[in-house]
């Protein structure tokens, strides 16, 4: 397991960080996003999603209501969720998660830590901190 932390100050740099660890997003991969409401989940999605010439972006919206949203890219297909909404596991089985699970599939789950299914079965954790107005801690761990 290992461990690495960055530190931005604006959401450019945030989405320009998720470019950047979209490197070591090879799917198949479930990576589960953390951090309170407005830490910045989202706009990291903005730039994995765009690294793989999924969506640019603009088009990375919050899944709010509409729970998953897709983003199909030439080779990678990016789902992004968001759980906020979702409490129990029913509505979780609604969802069908494990359908979207395909070799080209990466997941990126927005409060998924509700449910220990998915602490358990992620591959990579992307915790975001608000330090400030602007500034943001991150630290990604990986098997
Ligand atoms: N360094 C930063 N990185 C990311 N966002 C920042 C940063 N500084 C300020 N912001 C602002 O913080 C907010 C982050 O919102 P975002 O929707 O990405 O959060 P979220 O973690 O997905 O929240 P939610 O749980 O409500 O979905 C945006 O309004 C963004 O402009
Ligand atoms: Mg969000």
């Amino acid at each position: 397991m290992s461990t690495r932390e960055f530190t931005t100050h604006s959401s450019d740099e945030t989405i320009t960080l998720g470019r950047k660890l979209a490197e070591i997003l090879k799917p198949p991969r479930l990576v589960l996003l953390r951090g309170d409401l407005g830490a910045g989940k989202t706009t990291l999605v903005k730039g994995i999603a765009e690294a793989f010439n999924a969506a640019s972006e603009e088009d990375v919206t919050s899944p709010t209501f509409t729970l998953i949203h897709e983003y199909h890219g030439p080779e990678v297909n990016v789902y992004h969720i968001d759980l906020y909404r979702i409490d129990t596991q029913r509505e979780l089985e609604t969802l069908g998660l494990d359908d979207l699970m395909g070799d080209n599939s990466i997941l990126l789950i927005e409060w998924g830590e509700k449910f220990g299914r998915f602490e358990r079965e992620r591959d990579v954790e992307i915790a975001l901190e608000r330090v400030g107005e602007n500034e943001r801690r991150v630290r990604v761990t990986s098997n």
